[in-house]
């Protein structure tokens, strides 16, 4: 889960302290007058419950007296219907009001988690796996309104219910309320001691139950891969063993489950047995009347459910609090890419980048990906080739801010990237990654997001000048056809042009385009530059391509090689001097026009 190793290092009450202060306590302040609402009627549920007996004991003496009438026991009747109503209705009031608060408390924070992952970057995400984030919004989510909600509920009426018994045993009888009460705490700390275990293994099942779950959802994502390698037979063995664990983990959760109520029965029955035997005795020395003795009896079997709860609570505010920890520390995880204040009057129009001596390692990595990159780009079109893994894409990312890099390596329009904020430089730049990113939605909407509120001509003219306005005319739906799990499945290359078309719909005047052009035939290609060149305002154009045909349409062609700045110069010089793009010049030129998809 997230943060587990960082959390082991801070003293664990200081930071479960920290967590409540930070994130529930604003809650309870926010919430406060409902919670106070709410635990006043189940006070009140719990006054009214100590009430009935006491109106069954005024109406069995007044019939063991002979005084009773009719009339006065239809009083006691109604008298009793209207408490239990009364009890009715305010237990509704508590149950709408804290059970409420607590799925408050729960969706106010989920929120907050949503909006802080929105915010975390690059790095962040390749440590914390979806399965992370995920667990914390449900599991961690849930143990904390469990805690809030039926373990506070639990808590209070607990605590009223015991000092209430117990106050009238006492009033009773000292000594014979504390003979009764040994017991007790038995059962608490009993209680205690199982539903730690319990919990245990039942997070081991809902370990187990997330297991199945992505076990499926990643074999149905491939399917196709699993049929073409007939691997079904050897998939549905895994998952049946899977299955046997999960049924094994919750057998091992019914078995302490069942284990609790007969336990509770016999320290219950222990108690009874201590009032019977000296109880008795004190009736007999008439130290107690008989009624007194009834009492006690009752008094006694309604302190067994607190007691239970007692353990209960404990265990649901513990599982609560480390919850509540771990969604805290996700909570206070900054991004490594830290955000400036705006600038925006101090940059030129014309963009620029400069590196200088930009060496940048990925976080896992053991070697840098880029060394001592110097470069400088001013308008223009530029391409950038080399070998598999030299390290194009991640020059493109650094560009586009996605991962931090050092003080003064990095200067967009002659300023140091990091005193920028992210927004006015990625504002400036559009994007088309190596992955094209799509949006379960309509493909016009996937377009405009490179420029909110586009109209359907603009969105056209972009989809024209990426090369797929014809496809998508193709479709059923045209433009409105919805793309992904809901709709049409696009091709890889139809994907990049898609992607492109958002990019160029933004007139940003930096466009970066990751690979994105390796699926079109040449004279596409040649279009798709041509209208790249023309569009809009653009002024700064960065592709990366192992294409030798795209890349000879550039101003200037930069090879990285491991890493580093092997060469840089236009297609004739480099045709004359450089080994590598020699190669890859007669390699393709052999093929002819390289086709489709071709890769060197
Ligand atoms: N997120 C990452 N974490 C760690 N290492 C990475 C990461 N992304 C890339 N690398 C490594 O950095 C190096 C450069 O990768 P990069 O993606 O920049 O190569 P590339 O030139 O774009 O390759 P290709 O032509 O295949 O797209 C490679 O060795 C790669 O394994
Ligand atoms: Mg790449």
């Amino acid at each position: 889960m997230v943060g587990t190793t960082k959390q082991r290092d801070l003293p664990v009450v200081h930071r479960q302290f920290r967590a409540v202060r930070d994130v529930l306590l604003p809650l309870f302040r926010r919430y406060g007058i409902r919670l106070l609402l709410g635990f006043a009627a189940l006070a009140g549920v719990d006054f009214l419950q100590l009430l009935i007996p006491r109106f069954l004991k005024s109406a069995v003496d007044s019939l063991a007296a002979a005084s009773a009438s009719q009339q006065s026991l239809a009083r006691f009747s109604v008298l009793i219907i209207v408490v239990a109503v009364a009890a009715a209705l305010l237990r509704f009031c508590w149950r709408y009001l804290i059970i409420g608060f607590s799925r408050l408390v729960e969706r106010d924070i989920r929120n907050r988690i949503y909006g802080h992952v929105l915010k975390m970057d690059r790095p962040f995400f390749e440590k914390h796996t979806t399965g992370d984030i995920m667990a914390h919004v449900s599991n961690d989510l849930t143990a904390v309104q469990m805690a809030c909600g039926i373990g506070l509920v639990s808590a209070v009426d607990a605590l009223v219910m015991t000092s209430a018994a117990i106050g009238f045993m006492l009033y009773i009888n000292v000594p014979l309320t504390l003979l009764a009460l040994v017991p007790m705490p038995l059962l608490a700390v009993a209680t205690l001691i199982l539903t730690g275990r319990l919990h245990q293994r039942f997070n081991l099942v809902q370990e187990q139950f997330s297991l199945m779950t992505e076990f499926v959802r990643s074999a149905l994502v491939s399917i196709r891969l699993l049929k073409a390698y007939t691997m079904e037979g050897l998939q549905k063995r895994e998952f049946e063993k899977l299955g046997r664990r999960y049924v094994r983990g919750n057998i091992r959760v019914a078995m302490i489950q069942g284990l609790l109520a007969p336990l509770a029965t016999l320290v219950g029955n222990l108690g009874m047995l201590m009032v019977l035997y000296f109880g008795g005795r004190f009736v007999i020395q008439e130290i107690i009347s008989l009624g007194d003795f009834v009492a006690v009896v009752t008094y006694l079997a309604m302190l067994v459910w607190p007691m239970m709860a007692i353990g209960w609570v404990i265990s649901l505010a513990q599982r609560g609090l480390t919850s509540l920890g771990r969604i805290h520390t996700l909570l206070t995880r900054e991004p490594v890419l830290r955000e400036r204040p705006a600038t925006t009057a101090r940059i030129a129009a014309e963009p620029s980048f400069r590196l200088v001596h930009l060496t940048f390692a990925y976080s896992q990595a053991s070697h840098p990906a880029l060394r001592d990159i110097c470069l400088e780009f001013t308008p223009g079109v530029y391409g950038l080739t080399g070998r598999t893994g030299c390290g194009k894409s991640t020059l493109a990312k650094l560009l586009v801010r996605l991962y931090p890099v050092p003080d003064n390596s990095l200067f967009m329009n002659g300023l140091d990237v990091n005193t920028l904020s992210l927004d006015e430089v990625r504002g400036r730049i559009a994007y088309v990654g190596q992955d094209a990113v799509l949006f379960s939605e309509s493909i016009a909407e996937n377009i405009a997001y490179g420029l909110p509120g586009a109209t359907p001509a603009q969105i056209e003219a972009a989809a024209r000048a990426a090369a797929i306005h014809e496809e998508i005319l193709a479709f059923s739906h045209g433009y409105e056809t919805v793309i992904g799990e809901r709709g049409v499945t696009l091709s890889g290359g139809q994907r990049q042009r898609l992607a492109l078309a958002r990019a160029l719909i933004s007139e940003r005047p930096v466009l970066i385009v990751d690979d994105a052009l390796a699926a079109l035939d040449v004279e596409t290609e040649h279009e798709v530059l041509g209208a790249i060149r023309t569009s809009g305002r653009r002024k700064l154009i960065l592709i990366v391509s192992q294409r030798i045909k795209l890349l000879s349409e550039t101003d200037e062609i930069i090879i990285l090689e491991q890493g580093e700045v092997a060469d840089r110069g236009g297609h004739q010089d480099l045709l004359l001097r450089n080994a590598f793009y020699q190669t890859m010049h007669a390699k393709q030129a052999r093929k002819g026009t390289a086709p489709t998809g071709e890769r060197t």
